[in-house]
């Protein structure tokens, strides 16, 4: 066994909160003020800035935020949203929320991402059969960008709108652009794993302003104006309509007091995610048991995703993950597809065989511990756990 047996345990994953948070959300429970309200539009105007976006909204989860820039579009029953497999049930359930089908297309082997290759096709036989596609919605896995360049020309000529889930990929720049902010509407995450966290929490970035009033009505029950300070402003009045059903998916200033000090950190937080991915990289070059993940382009390492190589150990991937375990290391898998899942599979029609990428990397894959608070001596335990399972367990 490579951990010494005093070893502390390794946690997948653990949230890097400082006194500074701990001291923002105290203020905001002192202020006589805990829900949605100043913080939170702060938090709103600090995040539109980061990540040069027209505008930011704030929601209480990714899977809200989906929803509502699904909403936002059009996106509605009977019609098609193209998406992966080969991402978290957040994805697709929000297109059901609408009475729309998900329509899966298989991934790329290298990144994991959306194969444009496959959009392009879907798009083609959606239009030979006479369904109409309302969204395209790419998922930035790991933290990893999609072709968004060749996803966006795809939906131009299609005139259809694209909606990223980069609920890992807060921050990750393509050019001078960040990941999130190259569609029509993108959606971070702010989940208690992600690269910067909440608690719970979300945020929309989009540059339409169609999207963004509809989002901020759609948001806090289809109220037609701000009243999050009807109770206690001297002008606010109680008085107020209802345009649409709306939904309960404001963010309250105690989680944007957290992510406001976390935004402030996320240069520090993604360059420690950085190097101890490199560190990955470097220890475990040239093994042979496994396969590394695609780092060729700037990534936000939400997550380091190894794939078992074929053939290569006499255990498959779930008998790794126990090996890591038993050495005092919490290991994860992203993902087991959507396809797979009885719901879409039974009201789909779904084979496994349908999506043989997803499939593949799905059985192979398995997610080390990666966030900024491991020490390098915790990194450094991680890579020879891996390294002595793969020994341990090689082929022949
Ligand atoms: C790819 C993806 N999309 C969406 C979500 C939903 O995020 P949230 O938990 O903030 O709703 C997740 C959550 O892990 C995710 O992995």
């Amino acid at each position: 066994m490579s951990a010494r047996p005093e070893a502390r345990f390794i946690p997948f994953a653990r949230p890097s909160i400082g006194t500074e948070e701990e001291q923002a959300v105290l203020a905001v429970l002192r202020s006589g003020w805990l829900t949605t309200g100043e913080v939170a539009a702060a938090f709103e105007q600090e995040f539109a800035q980061a990540v040069g976006s027209r505008h930011a909204l704030a929601v209480n989860s990714a899977t809200a935020g989906l929803h509502l820039s699904l909403e936002s579009l059009g996106v509605e029953r009977e019609t098609v949203v193209i998406t992966t497999p080969y991402t978290f049930a957040a994805t697709a359930e929000v297109i059901r929320y609408l009475g729309a089908d998900p329509l899966f297309v298989d991934i790329d082997a290298a990144t994991l991402n959306i194969d444009p290759a496959a959009v392009e096709r879907a798009l083609d036989s959606c239009r030979a059969a006479g369904r109409r596609v309302t969204a395209i919605l790419p998922v930035h896995v790991a933290g990893l960008p999609c072709d968004m360049a060749r996803i966006g020309g795809l939906a131009r000529a299609h005139g259809v709108p694209v909606v990223e889930d980069a609920a890992h990929a807060f921050p990750v720049r393509v050019g001078d652009r960040f990941a999130g902010t190259l569609g029509d509407a993108g959606v971070y995450s702010f989940y208690a794993t992600k690269t910067i966290t909440t608690g719970e929490g979300g945020m929309v970035a989009t540059d339409r302003d169609d999207v963004a009033s509809r989002i901020r009505i759609m948001r806090l029950h289809g109220i037609d104006r701000d009243i999050w300070n009807r109770y206690t402003s001297p002008q606010a009045s109680w008085r107020y309509d209802v345009v649409a059903p709306g939904f309960k998916y404001n963010l309250t200033d105690i989680a944007a007091a957290l992510g406001r000090v976390q935004l402030a950190r996320a240069d520090e937080l993604l360059a420690r995610r950085r190097h101890i991915a490199g560190r990955y990289l470097e220890l475990l070059a040239g093994l042979d048991g496994v396969e590394l993940p695609h780092s060729a382009v700037e990534h936000a390492w939400h997550l380091f995703i190894l794939r078992i190589r074929d053939g290569a150990l006499s255990i498959d991937r779930d008998r790794f993950i126990e090996e890591l375990r038993a050495g005092g290391i919490g290991a994860s898998v992203h993902f087991i597809p959507l396809h797979l899942m009885s719901y879409y599979r039974e009201r789909y029609g779904l084979r496994p065989q349908d999506f043989p990428v997803s499939l593949d990397c799905s059985r192979r894959c398995l997610s080390l511990p990666l966030y900024p608070s491991m020490s390098d001596d915790e990194v450094q335990r991680v890579a020879a756990a891996v390294i002595g399972t793969c020994r341990r367990f090689a082929s022949s």
